[in-house]
């Protein structure tokens, strides 16, 4: 009985192979997901709440622009600290943006919604404007996750083809 194997029965599906390849596959797109959107830094998190108390009435909660612009989706010339830290600090005079030195934020609040503004934008901004790295990484995923469906499409390819060449021959030799 063991050995009386119908030739006519039908391939089926690899599962406990393809668990084998599929659990690392994930495992690996979870370690590059992480790798891609790196932890939001203490100073970051002191930063949201001060951006939340004292800037999001004129740039939006979500840093999307009202009175003032958005600070998502920065240029480069202005996605730096000096540039922030500079306009936070001594504000735009003849517009509504203050001088939040004068308004009593302290150089190290000022550094935390420098460092706030800057994860935004790591993590919010179009790729055509994000720095290299950031391009680097959703590259590296990209081609993660191609690599991984042409492995999971060979896989599959050379399972079925090796249950058809057994056919065949099981055929052959009847
Ligand atoms: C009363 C409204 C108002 C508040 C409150 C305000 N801003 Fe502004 N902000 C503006 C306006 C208006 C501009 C645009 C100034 C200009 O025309 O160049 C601006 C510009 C900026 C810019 C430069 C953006 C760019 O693209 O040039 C930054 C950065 C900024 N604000 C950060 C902050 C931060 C951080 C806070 C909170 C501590 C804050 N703002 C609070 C109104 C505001």
């Amino acid at each position: 009985m063991a050995t009386s194997k119908s030739s006519k029965q039908k391939p089926k599906f690899p599962w406990r192979a393809a668990l084998i390849v599929l659990v690392p596959l994930a495992l690996a797109s979870m370690v590059v997901t992480a790798l891609a959107v790196p932890p939001e830094s203490p100073a970051a998190k002191t930063g949201a709440q001060l951006f939340s108390a004292n800037c999001a009435v004129c740039h939006g909660a979500n840093l999307q622009g009202i009175i003032g612009p958005a600070l998502v989706g920065l240029p480069k010339s202005q996605d730096n600290p000096q540039f922030l830290t500079h306009i936070i600090s001594d504000g735009v005079p003849g517009t509504p943006m203050p001088a939040w030195k004068q308004r009593g934020l302290s150089d190290a609040q000022i550094g935390d919604l420098v460092q706030f503004i800057m994860y935004e934008n790591l993590i919010h901004k179009a790729p055509a404007q994000a720095d290299p790295t950031v391009i680097m990484l959703e590259q590296v995923k990209l081609i993660g996750i191609v690599l991984a469906l042409l492995l999971i499409a060979v896989f599959a390819l050379a399972q079925f083809n090796t249950s058809w060449v057994k056919r065949k021959r099981a055929r052959r030799a009847r």
